[in-house]
């Protein structure tokens, strides 16, 4: 076993209070495309088109097409290896949660209970009007778009776009969560989209341990204790199994 890797399961293994933050890479091996990796989905779109406020008003059919799209993808994807070993944290160790950026569901599906969504989850819509939020596992857009059916405003996908502030709540048990942990471990992220990104550094300021899992450096990779350099699904389902 190499270094780093004893060092990860030692620090797990003794610590008070563990949480995961996690990005699309640790769902890149059940075939969810990440954003900023070759091949990535900010490659094949203007993601001003499609992910911003301005957009969906610019266009509301492409974004929900778009979306669309998207959920079609992830209907046929399952949790991964470093899902499972996630979820299974819970029993393990004193674990507070999940914290993720992802959209896809992937987290709960593979049985976490405690995950806070930073970003919403693909499989709700918010209405543009009154707010409400309600689960909606369409996969094709009906003729007409999507309206909300307590006061008819335009159903729009519950997700944070690029310029939109985060969900108070999610933010306020996520923080509480990282603050209050001593070991962290990122997982397949840049680290390149704020304020997300900064929970980590914060937590890490306030004490906590950082183990980081990804295939390259990142922009947090200055701010970790550790850096695993591998696949996720393969290093939590292989060598990091504990
Ligand atoms: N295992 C571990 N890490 C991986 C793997 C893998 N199998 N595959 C890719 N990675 C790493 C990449 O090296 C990269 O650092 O995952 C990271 C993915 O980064 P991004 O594509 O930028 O995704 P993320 O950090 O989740 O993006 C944050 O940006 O556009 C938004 O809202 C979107 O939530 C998203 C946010």
């Amino acid at each position: 076993m190499t270094q780093p890797l004893a060092r990860a399961i030692q620090k797990m293994k003794a610590a008070k209070r563990i949480v995961a933050f996690t990005g699309a890479g640790v769902s890149q091996e059940s075939g969810v495309p990440t954003f900023r990796d070759h091949n990535g989905l900010w490659e094949n779109h203007r993601f001003e088109e499609v992910a911003t406020p301005e957009g969906f008003q610019a266009d509301p059919v492409l974004v929900w097409r778009f979306y669309m799209a998207r959920r079609q993808l992830a209907k046929q994807v399952k949790p991964n290896a470093a899902h499972l070993a996630i979820a299974g944290w819970e029993k393990q160790f004193s674990f507070a949660g999940v914290v993720t950026q992802n959209i896809d569901g992937l987290h709960a599906q593979a049985g976490s209970r405690h995950v806070q969504e930073l970003h919403g989850n693909i499989w709700k819509t918010e209405c543009s009007r009154c707010h409400r939020v309600e689960v909606n596992e369409a996969t094709e857009l009906s003729a007409d778009l999507p309206h909300c059916r307590d006061c008819g405003g335009l159903l729009r996908p519950h997700v944070v776009w690029f310029g939109e502030a985060l969900n108070e709540s999610v933010v306020h048990e996520a923080l509480l969560w990282l603050y209050q942990a001593d070991v962290i471990i990122v997982i397949g992220t840049s680290g390149a989209v704020e304020p997300a990104a900064s929970f980590v550094r914060e937590a890490k300021q306030k004490g906590a341990y950082v183990i980081e899992i990804n295939t390259q450096k990142t922009a947090l990779t200055p701010f970790v204790d550790l850096t695993l350099y591998g696949k996720s699904a393969e290093l939590l389902g292989g060598p990091l199994r504990i």
